[in-house]
């Protein structure tokens, strides 16, 4: 069994889609912590009601960024975790944990990468007119939202939308992918060349073409 560990900053609604994954056998793996940088986050309260460990690393009791981070890595690196998972974790990951966690540490993101990275991402692709957003799961790496993209998926845009109905509609997409991209990373089938991710097929799968991701 892989160990998993997530860092989420609010509601979590992706962490318990996680949880629940993990559950009912779709994710292969041990949630070993949820570590937060918000004591208040309801992602708090579903890893207690699930039996996780918390681990809080509060921002506001640091005084500096680089202090913030150096006790971050300290309780990432005692997690031990094959995989770091940001759900709805609201800042940015420095270049040291990043560097050390590569490979191992993914995100997902509201929108269809490369368009719309960085905050309010829903905001953003109803003031460009798109047609079409979606969502994105991917390695991180050292730029904002820029990693090898693992799975997305997209959602139409209608007319009327505003910010929290699309963002709803993309929310649904996330709780799919999410827990997709992490059981094929728990599975070994994830390869990452240049910025390049290729699906492996499943054990005793001999075709490597026409497959349906995820
Ligand atoms: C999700 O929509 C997630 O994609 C987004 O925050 C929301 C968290 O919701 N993350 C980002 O925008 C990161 N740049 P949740 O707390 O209910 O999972």
């Amino acid at each position: 069994m892989k160990r998993i560990a997530v860092l989420a900053s609010g509601r979590g609604s992706n962490f318990q889609a996680v949880i629940d994954a993990i559950a009912d056998g779709r994710i292969p793996a041990v949630c070993c912590g949820l570590v937060t940088d918000n004591p208040s986050a309801y992602a708090v309260t579903r890893a207690e009601k699930a039996g996780i460990p918390v681990f809080i690393v509060d921002f506001t009791t640091f005084p500096s960024k680089d202090a913030y981070e150096q006790a971050l890595l300290r309780v990432l690196n005692d997690l031990s975790a094959d995989l770091y998972i940001l759900a709805g974790y609201m800042r940015i990951v420095g270049p040291n944990i990043v560097h050390r966690l590569k490979g191992k540490m993914i995100n997902i993101h509201p929108a269809l990468l490369p368009s719309f990275p960085g905050l309010h991402a829903q905001r953003q692709a109803l003031a460009y007119g798109v047609k079409v957003s979606g969502c994105t799961v991917h390695f991180v790496d050292e730029g904002m939202d820029s990693g090898p993209i693992i799975v997305q998926a997209s959602v139409p845009v209608m007319e009327g939308d505003d910010e929290e109905s699309l963002a709803g509609r993309i929310l649904a997409e996330e709780h799919r992918c999410l827990p997709a991209a992490i059981c094929l990373f728990c599975e070994g089938r994830l390869e990452i060349r240049d910025r390049r991710v290729s699906v492996l097929p499943e054990p005793g799968d001999r075709s490597r073409t026409g497959r349906k991701i995820p």
